[in-house]
């Protein structure tokens, strides 16, 4: 619904002091108040900007109001939608911000004084964010709030796209007075919403079980998400909830997503008050946290990116694809097909040598694979999880012609060189520590923990950075390495800084993390053609903040396709296909000893950027020619699958969670590569089928079963079928169980994969 006449997507109604963010998908209004603060009026599906939205701002009698305005008795702040709500002032609801001043008091008043529209986004240097490119229709608002008394500024970001559903948004604060304050909370938006008639959906877990999705009803109180691990956003939960109706389907309903790009402590929280409005507060969790800011300083909070749809969960997932893929991944891997690699992990650990991981590689090379990555255990001394962590040279007692010998041996046999290093971390047993013992985080008056017999590295402290850096570099420069995967293992306690006084320990949290981006912006600097994947003990950092910087990460340690159904099905809920780190591993599964069919587990891997970690020269003839057809499949259609339009069929959360089905439609809609998950056979099992999404109704698609989910090309059966016919009727996937005879015993029993891909074609076409 683009407005006649509009040129900007951001307007300010002078007359009534009304600000309205809009496009053809979106409004976002609020305005200033009789006392210079700002309410938040509405945010959801695009209205005309034209009119005064003044009725929104509903007042009315409530007990016990506490009313600043002496002459307004209904001006009451707890009763009032806030737009970037404080404590202190008459609103008893949790705030996004709290200050504290020298003598202790927290109450504010910030007050507009003035705001600025501009076309384009600015960079939020040192964290990372969405960004716009030439060509694009991007405005910024920034409103400024001062409080008079201490000094002190917020501004307010506000910025929107012209072609996505989408508010990016940040506040930062300033401090100009000779009172120096301390900023206790700063959460990266407010969103009050008039109503608690939603659902929320967020994506939690614990390592080898990442990103499930749940959903519950809002009640009344506090629902919250957060990771308090310090330098982690978690394997228990994920920067991101979303509001949804309760009616509201992968394809039909309203939906609100929050997603905050952020690596580290993060709080997303909902509350809903007595009278049902709800208060949706994202950003630094502010435990632990406390910034004291003297005159001329400023805090940045992380950036949050707000997405509104109504046409169901699927477009929202879309929208934050689109934008993660092409406005936040960077880099020269941003648009490259992900190179299909094989990784030595599952398949040695800690043993190997240079003869035992050629063996891998030549199996490798022999069926396609086109990089091979060296996992944890190359430096130092490292043959266990004991040592070396903090050493970044290698180990020649496993490599004897070092990385450099090991490297062109990788190239000679065609692949790329990938490999891994874990930065933040030192161990005990390391040259780094016996140097540098109080570069460790931590109170060393008490009893450090250790987690994985190692420490966390004080990367709060820059000249900490900058040796890890020199010894990275030193170490990579000149080697013909083309792919970093960037681990972490443990998450932070006793946290304490050798390096800073008092006031400085409430900031360390932070700080680590904007030393940790500062490495990995030093290194992509460093190393531009280098493909970056990042990884957390699996999944313990798959957040939009390490997408700025890796544009892809590993998605879970657990390796199993069933589990990995799951795993990948709750995480495409923000983030896109090209970023799900994903491999075919040996069976029994390393993780929960499963068996599973190799094509079971490749149909799975394809949908993410796809590799293989087990012991190539333990498979079987028959297993490597398989999976010559997978590699030659997945180079055929990887750009289908990293590039176009993912949508979600099945849940496998839903129902009793037996079958889950996906598809990619290509960006330019003639191709769509559906797969379909059945993780039991069941007797007598009721008929089924694939309901697919996102075609062109009148359009006629061909149809066929790809052969044992790697052969496209074999002879299939042909089927014609209208879009209209694939969305509402489907594809029959009953097979004998439910009764139908005659059905290819590849296509039943248990853990169950099937593909289809259809291409938009009618029959005279042949
Ligand atoms: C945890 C990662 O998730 C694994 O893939 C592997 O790289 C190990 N660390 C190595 O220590």
């Amino acid at each position: 619904m683009k407005q006649k006449g509009l040129k900007m997507p951001i307007i300010f109604n002078a007359a009534f002091r009304q600000f309205h963010l809009l496009n053809n998908k979106i409004s976002y209004i609020m305005h200033i108040m009789e006392n210079g603060q700002l309410e938040h009026l509405y945010f959801g599906k695009c209205v005309c900007p034209e009119a005064d939205f003044s009725y929104l701002a509903e007042r009315g009698h409530r007990d016990m109001q506490a009313c600043p305005l002496p002459d307004q008795p209904y001006f009451s702040p707890e009763h009032i939608r806030q737009e970037y709500p404080c404590f202190g002032y008459g609103d008893m609801r949790m705030p996004a911000f709290e200050i504290e001043r020298e003598n202790g008091s927290r109450v504010v008043d910030f007050k507009y004084v003035g705001h600025r529209i501009y076309h384009g986004k600015k960079p939020l240097d040192p964290l990372p964010g969405v960004y716009c490119e030439p060509g694009d229709d991007v405005e910024t608002l920034e409103i400024t709030l001062t409080d008079e008394q201490i000094h002190t500024d917020i501004i307010l970001y506000y910025t929107i796209f012209e072609s996505a559903a989408a508010l990016i948004r940040h506040a930062e604060f300033s401090c100009h007075g000779e009172e120096r304050i301390s900023v206790e909370t700063a959460m990266s938006f407010g969103l009050d919403l008039p109503d608690m008639d939603y659902e929320m959906i967020d994506l939690a877990g614990s390592w080898s079980r990442e990103r499930h999705i749940r959903r519950h009803s809002l009640d009344y109180g506090i629902q919250s998400v957060y990771s308090l691990r310090g330098s982690c956003s978690s394997h228990q939960f994920n920067p991101f909830i979303a509001l949804a109706r309760r009616d509201t389907g992968e394809n039909s309903g309203e939906v609100i997503g929050m997603s905050l790009l952020y690596s580290g402590d993060f709080l997303a929280q909902a509350e809903v008050d007595n009278f049902g409005v709800t208060r949706v507060t994202m950003g630094i969790h502010p435990q632990e946290f406390s910034w004291t800011l003297y005159s001329g300083e400023k805090f940045v909070t992380p950036e949050a990116v707000i997405v509104y749809s109504d046409k169901g969960i699927g477009e929202m997932s879309s929208t934050y694809h689109w934008l993660y893929r092409n406005r936040l991944a960077r880099g020269m891997w941003r648009d490259r097909e992900r190179p299909i690699l094989i990784n030595n992990w599952e398949a040695t650990y800690f043993s190997f040598n240079e003869e035992s991981l050629l063996k891998i590689a030549r199996k490798a090379a022999d069926i396609g694979i086109e990089l091979f990555v060296l996992d944890d255990g190359w430096f130092g001394h490292r043959n266990d999880s004991k040592s070396s962590l903090g050493d970044w040279y290698v180990n020649k007692e496993k490599l004897q012609g070092g990385l450099k010998g090991f490297a062109e041996k990788i190239n000679s046999l065609g692949m790329g060189f990938g490999i891994w290093i874990e930065p933040e971390m030192v161990s005990e047993d390391s040259d780094l520590y016996r140097k540098h013992p109080d570069w460790v985080l931590g109170d060393k008056r008490r009893i450090l923990s250790k987690a994985r017999n190692q420490y966390v590295l004080d990367f709060s402290r820059p000249e900490v950075v900058d040796e890890v850096y020199r010894q990275l570099a030193d170490t990579f420069r000149g080697l013909p390495i083309t792919y970093i995967k960037w681990d972490h293992n443990r998450s932070m306690s006793e946290v304490f800084s050798a390096g800073g006084n008092r006031e400085y320990q409430g900031t360390v949290r932070h700080r680590f993390i904007l030393g940790m981006y500062s490495l990995y912006a030093k290194m992509t600097a460093a190393f531009p053609d280098i493909l970056f994947e990042s990884c957390a003990s699996g999944g313990a950092r798959f957040d939009p903040g390490m997408l700025y910087y890796a544009p892809q990460a590993w998605c879970s340690d657990n390796t199993d396709a069933i589990e990995r159904i799951r795993i990948q099905y709750g995480t495409s809920l923000v983030y896109p296909l090209s970023s799900i780190g994903s491999h075919v591993s040996a069976v029994p599964n390393e993780q929960i000893k499963r068996i599973t069919p190799l094509r079971t587990r490749a149909a799975v891997a394809y949908f993410g950027t796809f590799g293989y970690e087990q012991d190539l020269t333990k498979a079987s003839e028959e297993e490597l020619a398989e999976m010559k057809l997978q590699i030659s499949f997945m180079k055929k259609y990887r750009n289908l699958i990293q590039k176009g339009t993912f949508c979600r069929l099945i849940s496998p959360f839903e129902k009793d969670g037996n079958i889950a089905a996906w598809e990619v439609i290509s960006e330019d809609g003639k191709e769509v590569l559906a797969a379909y998950f059945r993780i039991l056979q069941k007797p007598e099992a009721p008929y089924t089928r694939l309901r697919l999404a996102g075609l062109e109704e009148k359009e006629t698609y061909l149809c066929q079963e790809v052969n044992n989910c790697c052969e496209a090309d074999a002879e299939a059966e042909k089927i014609y079928r209208s879009g209209s016919e694939l969305m509402n009727i489907g594809l029959i996937m009953s097979d004998e169980s439910s009764g139908c005879k005659g059905v290819a015993a590849q296509v039943q029993g248990d853990f169950l994969a099937r593909m289809f891909l259809l291409k938009k074609q009618s029959p005279d076409a042949e």
